[in-house]
Parts: C-alpha cells; sequence; structure tokens
C-alpha cells in the first residue's frame, strides 16, 4: 500500500476504497458541528476568529450523525484486528460520537482528557471557561485484545510515572502555527504537536501505517514522520492538503523517542555484549552496522569504538542518535554470510545453545571473516 502520501478527496469516498484489514492506527479530528450561529465578540468589541468554517456546517444533528456514522463504519472495516482508532472532539459532538462508535461495535480503552493550559476565555462571561476536549481510544471490539499499547515507552517519557488519561497540553500556538502572510491562521483548529505525538508515540510500532481521514493541516502526519512510522491524510479542501505537504516535506529531524522501542513478549535473559565475544559468536576487530550507515569497531573487551569515542553498544548508540538512550541489541548489526543480521540475534542463539547446552552455537552465527586487530 502507498504510504506517506496525502489524498484530496471526500473521506467517505476515498476510505471505501481501501482493502479490509490494513491500517494499524486512525486518527481522527472531524468537524465538530459547533453550530456557531452569530459572530462572538470580545469586550474590546474584536471579532473573536472562531471556528465558522463551511467543512464544520451540518444541516441537523440527524446529518450529522449520519455523515460520522458513515466513516467511522469504513474506519472500522479498514482497521486490523490489532489496530485502534482515536476520535477527538468536544463538548459538542463527543458524547454522540461515542453513542455512535459503541453501536458500531468499537469498544472505548481509554477516553483522555486534554486539559488546555491555555483555553480562550467565555468572552460572554455566561459559562465556565471551556478548558477541555475529549479522546476515544478504541479498539475494534471487545474480542480484539492484540492493540498497541507502549506502557513502558509511556512512563519513561512521563519521568518513570504512569500516565494518567489527563493530558495537560496547550493550544497549538507560536512558531508550531501555521500563518497565512497576512499572519492569520491558515486553520482555525490546527491542534498541536504534542497531542499526536503522545497518540502515536502511545499506540503505534515504528514503521506502523497511521491514517488520518481529516487531515488538515497535517498534524498527525507530522507527528509520524518525526516517530518514524508511516502516515496517509485524507483531506477535501485541496489548500489545506498543500499546506500539510509543505509542512511534512520541510522535516528533516526526528523526535527522539523514534527510537524507542517496547521489550514485548519473550523477556530476554541479561547477556553482558563481551559474552559474545567469549563465545565466539564476533571476533574482535569485527565492524558492527547502524541502519543509518555508520559503523563501529568491536574491541576485545567487547566496547565498541567509534571515531573518538569507546563505549558500550549501548552508548554508542545513543551517541550516534543524539538521544539520552539506545537500545544496543535493537541497533546495531553484523555482517553475516553478505548480509546484516542484528546483534539481538546472536544473542537468542547464544541463549538457545545455552539452555540446549548442546557444546558450542550454530554455526550460522559465526563469523565467516573475521577481522582481527
Ligand atoms: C478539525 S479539522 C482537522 C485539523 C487537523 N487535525 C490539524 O491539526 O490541522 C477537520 C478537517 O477535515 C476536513 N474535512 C471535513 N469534511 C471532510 C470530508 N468529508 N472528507 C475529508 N476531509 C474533510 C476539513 O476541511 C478540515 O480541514
Amino acid at each position: 500500500m502507498q504510504t506517506n502520501i496525502i489524498i484530496t478527496g471526500d473521506c467517505i469516498e476515498e476510505l471505501k476504497k481501501f482493502p479490509g484489514g490494513s491500517i494499524d492506527l486512525i486518527f481522527a479530528d472531524p468537524p465538530y458541528n459547533m453550530q456557531l450561529k452569530n459572530p462572538l465578540y470580545r469586550p474590546d468589541s474584536t471579532k473573536v476568529n472562531g471556528v465558522n468554517d463551511e467543512w464544520d456546517k451540518f444541516a441537523s444533528f440527524s446529518e450529522y450523525d449520519e455523515f460520522c456514522a458513515a466513516w467511522l463504519k469504513e474506519c472500522r472495516r479498514i482497521l486490523k484486528d490489532s489496530g485502534a482508532i482515536w476520535v477527538i472532539g468536544s463538548y459538542h459532538n463527543i458524547f454522540r460520537i461515542g453513542n455512535i462508535m459503541l453501536n458500531l461495535g468499537f469498544w472505548i480503552l481509554n477516553d483522555i482528557t486534554w486539559h488546555k493550559t491555555n483555553p480562550m476565555p467565555n468572552f460572554l462571561g455566561k459559562r465556565f471557561t471551556n478548558a477541555t476536549e475529549t479522546l476515544l481510544w478504541c479498539s475494534k471490539g471487545e474480542q480484539y485484545k492484540k492493540y498497541t499499547f507502549n506502557h513502558k515507552i509511556m512512563k519513561k517519557y512521563n519521568g518513570d510515572k504512569q500516565m494518567t488519561s489527563v493530558w495537560r497540553i496547550g493550544l497549538c500556538t507560536g512558531d508550531e502555527r501555521i500563518r497565512g502572510e497576512d499572519g492569520k491562521k491558515a486553520h482555525s483548529t490546527q491542534k498541536p504537536e504534542e497531542l499526536l505525538k503522545r497518540v502515536i508515540l502511545s499506540t503505534t510500532k515504528p514503521g506502523d501505517i497511521v491514517l488520518d481521514p481529516f487531515f488538515g493541516t497535517g498534524t498527525t502526519g507530522a507527528a509520524a514522520k518525526k516517530l518514524k512510522r508511516n502516515f496517509i491524510g485524507i483531506e477535501k479542501e485541496p489548500e489545506y492538503a498543500a499546506l500539510a505537504k509543505n509542512r511534512i516535506d520541510g522535516i528533516t529531524a526526528f523526535f527522539p523517542e523514534s527510537c524507542w522501542e517496547e521489550e514485548n513478549g519473550e523477556k530476554k535473559a541479561k547477556v553482558p555484549f563481551e559474552t559474545l565475544l567469549k563465545e565466539q559468536l564476533i571476533m574482535a576487530g569485527e565492524l558492527l552496522y547502524a541502519r543509518s550507515g555508520a559503523a563501529a569497531v568491536v574491541l576485545p573487551d567487547g566496547r565498541l569504538e567509534y571515531k573518538d569515542h569507546a563505549g558500550s553498544i549501548h552508548r554508542i548508540g545513543a551517541l550516534i542518535q543524539q538521544t539520552p538512550s539506545c537500545n544496543g541489541w535493537k541497533f546495531w548489526c553484523v555482517m553475516r554470510d553478505g548480509k546484516l543480521a542484528p546483534i539481538d540475534d546472536l544473542r537468542s542463539e547464544y541463549l538457545k545453545t545455552r539452555n540446549l547446552a548442546a557444546g558450542g552455537a550454530d554455526k550460522k552465527c559465526r563469523p565467516s571473516d573475521p577481522l582481527s586487530r
């Protein structure tokens, strides 16, 4: 499937063209049907730049409900059984949407409260300042249990504490906000990247496909690219699609968290890297390769030498990526039979042979032409 693309068109029609069970994660920020009838003014008589766009208007609640049922039905069809969907909304629409989702068979995993740290005041002083939006995170149904949740990653991201379902994040302002030449917001509802970063970091793996049927300025695509995930955006307004493309094409740096991987499944026993040297599964003087093309030399004591630095597989991996930490077992590869093989495979082989106590490791793992230094 073609990924990292923006499709300009109506999402209901476009979603129908996707094969069933093909998408890992959907993030949807649909029209909210805000029903703003009259312009809103501040006490100083300046006009509030609210959401008064044509794309947010529906003739009636039933028309809005029918629209939501149609796109949500297609979303459920195209999700993998292990997939999940996030839908964001405000009090105007999220209860209607939640009801439709439950009726379609979706299963709510969490309702996240986005607590806006810099909300727009209630200018008329007739209600509380509205400072929250809700994100519904749902699997395809109660029986679909294999959805991704990166518990450890989110704990690490949250300073070693479990992250709660209340996320305090500011509205999208400053340099992040896309503006036209007149200085006005290019899109009335551009979401903060931090919100999408948390959504994607918590519920996808690197390489997954994230689809956004209401792409707008492409916040989902920007966060996906920075986290090394693939995206597909659908947006019906060509000018927003163009803004999104421009924004995403301009991204050259990844988030540091893009290389964080959850250790799922079988927990591997701790094996010091130098054990692989002792077992002659790897030789001093051999080169280890990163996917970026960087290479480091294995030293006799099990450390790596890279440029002027020497350190563990983890430390040198982190140095190359310029990240606070790195899982060197996942980061490095060795050349075996003309192909790159992750050093983690050597560790698995070592553990296998040790458990079998069969006297020596599988020959396939041994270096064919070890360089000695
Ligand atoms: C709430 S905004 C999304 C904003 C986006 N999350 C961002 O950060 O820029 C909803 C977007 O959906 C688009 N839209 C509305 N109806 C649509 C439809 N039927 N198909 C595709 N896009 C649609 C609108 O043009 C608008 O850009």
